[in-house]
């Protein structure tokens, strides 16, 4: 097997070397970038006189007829090449003859390959985005629908204070709205060229890198060459913006499989969504939830892979780096994976009010309310906080709640309790009253789900969620 740098080596390459020292198995979903940024090079390498215009005409050709082929079927990577960009030029050599070697002319694979990774991660950035969209809009839709379902709060998993499912599900979209802007962020950073950087130092050759960067869609040229072939922030920062948003999927999974117990059964999933059991007859599972709480192992681990990989490493270029592929590809599909099952999964949800309220009916979960009901008639919240506590131990002793509880009996632990008590300690009145910016009240979720329409610019009824009632 002859490599094509093998010019001063006199051994031919051993099979098990080839394959070991190769990136086509993982690298060759990179050809369409690695075929549109040759295409920018050839042109510039013609308008500036480096190549005739006949010579790039014919380069550009030839990479046009090499990129429909593939994108066809018609031509596979050769799966015995060194790497994509490898195979790409000795295929255009293959077809065009001497013009195809004069390709690399003020290029090496070392800014070939940190660019292909650009253009490749900058596309999965727009993907994943436009995914996390569609979330968001069934997000929006549902809490719309549930803005006044009273369900517990929890805090430490113990019924804390009624909440709105509205209010609840609005929480993940400001998390699913972070991550849109930390990727939106991530993809400005990754918008810069290295495209001239070659092997490490620039070249002699009179190259135009703002042309190439314009041409492909760059804010920029990368102003250090050494920089440009050894930087893989944008790897790693991808891959930590990844990692969060599998980090909140995971945590609203971990919510629905709750959701889904005989204990709580706030929620059942449409059957398309959920799976059976091979011996127990009435189970139905939620592995789509809990895959994908599974799967952001993955997203942390090929974080941290790629930080271990850079971590050290001399500038510029070194071999490691061939490393960085496969775990920011993995972390991209598992992510593209999820969210296209997750949203629909949630846009088929059954939503059972009746068991959230009744779930909210009893932990005295409006013992809050009856404290600040004291509070209000001039006791210190203190004092108040302690007579309620002592009402609930009494509740709890008699197996009663705090809205059964008679006058006398309230009258007992304060003279400031009246009969208004129990429309203060209401669970709707509760939810109501928590008007507060940001609060869990059925207006104040409706002007949060307002203006996160605004500032995405997503329409009211724009996902196919519908309410569903028990
Ligand atoms: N396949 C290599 C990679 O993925 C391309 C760059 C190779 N450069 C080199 N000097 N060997 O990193």
């Amino acid at each position: 097997m002859k490599a094509m740098w093998a010019g001063r080596f006199s051994k031919e390459l051993s099979k098990e070397l080839n394959d070991f020292n190769s990136s086509i198995p993982f690298d060759a979903r990179m050809y369409r970038q690695d075929i549109e940024g040759s295409l920018a090079h050839a042109a510039m390498l013609a308008a500036t006189g480096i190549l005739s215009a006949a010579e790039g005409e014919a380069i550009c050709s030839g990479l046009e007829s090499i990129l429909h082929d593939l994108d066809s079927g018609a031509l596979r990577p050769d799966p015995s090449a060194e790497d994509i960009h490898m195979f790409v030029e000795a295929e255009l050599t293959k077809r065009i003859g001497d013009a195809g070697k004069r390709l690399h002319t003020a290029r090496s694979r070392n800014d070939q390959v940190a660019l292909d990774l650009r253009l490749y991660l900058s596309a999965a950035i727009d993907e994943t985005r436009a995914l996390l969209i569609e979330l968001l809009r069934v997000l929006l839709d549902q809490a719309e629908t549930y803005a006044s379902a009273i369900l517990p709060g929890y805090t430490h998993l113990q019924r804390a204070q009624p909440v709105t499912f509205g209010h609840h599900l609005m929480a993940y979209a400001q998390m699913f709205t972070r991550d849109l802007d930390r990727l939106a962020d991530c993809k400005k950073r990754m918008s810069v060229s290295p495209l001239g950087s070659c092997a490490l130092a620039g070249t002699t050759f009179p190259i135009d890198r703002q042309m190439t960067a314009a041409a492909l869609g760059f804010d920029g040229a990368c102003g250090n060459s050494l920089d440009g072939v050894s930087d893989r922030d944008f790897v790693l920062e991808l891959a930590s913006c990844l990692a969060v948003l599998m980090m909140h999927l995971s945590r609203f999974s971990e919510e629905i499989v709750l959701w889904c117990s005989w204990e709580f059964r706030f929620v059942e999933l449409d059957d398309a969504y959920a799976t059976g059991s091979s011996i127990m007859p009435q189970k139905k599972n939620p592995d789509v939830a809990e895959l994908v709480r599974g799967k952001t192992g993955r997203a942390y681990g090929n974080l941290m892979s790629l930080l271990t990989v850079m971590k050290g490493l001399p500038l510029a270029y070194n071999k490691d780096m061939q490393e960085d592929k496969e775990p920011i590809f993995d972390s991209v599909d598992t992510v593209r994976q999820c969210l296209t099952i997750f949203t629909p999964m949630l846009a088929t949800m059954r939503v059972r009010t009746d068991r959230m309220r009744q779930a909210a009916s009893a932990g005295f979960i409006n013992a809050t309310d009856c404290a600040d009901y004291l509070t209000g008639k001039g006791l210190p919240f203190r004092t108040a906080y302690q007579i309620t506590g002592a009402l609930v131990a009494r509740c709890i002793q008699e197996g009663t709640t705090l809205e059964a509880l008679p006058l006398s009996v309230y009258r007992e632990f304060s003279p400031c309790f009246d009969e208004d008590v129990y429309q203060a300690i209401d669970l709707d009145a509760c939810v109501e009253k928590r008007r507060s910016y940001g609060g869990t009240a059925p207006a104040s979720v409706q002007k949060q789900i307002a203006s996160l329409r605004a500032q995405l610019g997503i329409a009211a009824g724009a996902s196919e969620a519908k309410e569903v009632l028990a």
